[in-house]
């Protein structure tokens, strides 16, 4: 697999797939990681003289236009970032995209809209990865967040360019996922974070490297409720509980250790803090949900934690983004700044727990992908590294 460095970039149409897949709240960016983290990648590509054609997704439009997911405010936000302008064209195909990267000169940076306004993207459509393809002359993958999607301008577009490789990036975070693939042990793995589903066979993967499993988060639920418990009026797929099942039968069976939270901050709801409590795990009362781990749950989980060579950890603890259900979260933000293993962090909302604590800079790596990190590790490589080599 090339890096960026390797490819003849001076007046080339330079196709940059980048995870600008940021937060936004009433048309700003509210946390821009993903685009500083990028930020080498495309001043690299400038200075060489390419012609950036930044390519991205944001949110889940679901193949439709949809001003709520437009990445007009992101263009805005990356011209700030890089102190020069960047251009913006409404769509990522199409005529006027064509007359527009058609009029970029040596070293502009132009930003397509969101690849999901089509539905080609997701489905990997062979028409649309080709129409993406037909204005560029090389291709470079910087967004490691959506390098476990086998989507069009993840796997499509890569497959049609000869000239192909990975950003900075993405380089930065194989090589310290890496390390990952064979870690310092024990090796604990937290997940967090309000789905199961989707996630099961990289739980399996996981739960095989792992010495660890750590259980919280709206993910929690469903394992409580795989033992029989009750959860209340908590978050939960009840399709995804047998999935939790076979999680535990298969730590039982191969010896694992996997810990769930003893006790739960319960409330009526997310946005009613109001009579919040803290319960046992048997004890979750019926018109009550689950909305943060408790404290008897932080204290077993630092005693676990004592001995582990290596810490990878996806996903909130709880409702993260509203107080004070973000207290689970950030203390165990804080209680891995503290430890002396390998910390590796990975997925939005842990990540951005992780910088609200102020401890980012305490962790071995923090990654820019969540799904992504977790896939990589429990896999070894992804569909986006896969189409690069
Ligand atoms: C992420 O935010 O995890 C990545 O950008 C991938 O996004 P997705 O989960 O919508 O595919
Ligand atoms: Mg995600």
């Amino acid at each position: 697999m090339k890096n960026i460095r390797e490819l003849p970039l001076s007046g080339k149409r330079l196709f940059l797939r980048v995870d600008f897949n940021v937060p936004l709240d009433a048309g700003r960016v509210t946390d821009a990681t993903r685009i500083r983290e990028t930020l080498p990648t495309i001043r690299w590509a400038c200075e060489a003289g390419a012609r950036v054609v930044c390519a991205s997704h944001l949110g889940k439009p679901k193949g439709k236009r949809n001003e709520k997911y437009s990445l007009a405010p992101v263009a805005i936000e990356l011209a700030r970032e890089m102190s020069r302008p960047v251009r913006f064209v409404d769509d990522c195909v199409g005529e006027e995209v064509e007359r527009t990267v058609a009029s970029l000169a040596d070293g502009d940076v132009l930003l397509l809209e969101n690849l999901r306004f089509h539905a080609g993207e997701e489905s990997n459509d062979p028409e649309f990865s080709q129409q993406l393809a037909s204005f560029a002359d090389s291709y470079v993958d910087d967004a490691f967040g959506a390098a476990h999607r086998a989507h069009a301008s993840v796997v499509g577009v890569p497959r049609l360019l000869r000239e192909k490789g990975a950003g900075l990036l993405m380089e930065k975070e194989v090589r310290e996922l890496s390390k990952l693939l064979d870690p310092a042990r024990p090796f604990a793995a937290i997940l967090g974070g309000a789905k199961i589903s989707g996630k099961i066979e990289t739980l399996r993967a996981l739960a095989r490297s792992a010495d660890l499993l750590l259980i919280g988060g709206g993910m929690a639920n469903h394992f409580v409720s795989a033992l029989g418990l009750s959860v209340g009026r908590s978050l939960l797929d009840p399709e995804s509980v047998p999935l939790a099942r076979e999680i535990l039968d298969f730590c039982k069976k191969e010896g694992k250790a996997i810990a769930l939270p003893s006790d739960f901050v319960v409330a009526k709801s997310p946005e009613d803090a109001s009579g919040a409590r803290t319960v046992g795990i048997a004890k979750i009362p019926d018109d009550l949900m689950t909305l943060d781990i408790g404290q008897k749950t932080l204290e077993q989980f630092q005693r676990l934690l004592e001995p582990a060579g290596t810490v990878f950890w996806n996903g909130p603890m709880g409702v993260f983004e509203r107080p004070p259900f973000d207290r689970g979260t950030r203390a165990l933000a804080v209680l891995l700044a503290d430890s002396k293993a390998v910390t590796v962090v990975g997925g939005g909302e842990s990540v951005a727990a992780v910088h609200a604590a102020g401890v980012a800079d305490r962790f071995t790596h923090v990654s820019t992908g969540g799904g992504a990190s977790l896939e990589f590790i429990a896999n070894g490589t992804l569909p986006g590294l896969e189409a690069l080599k």
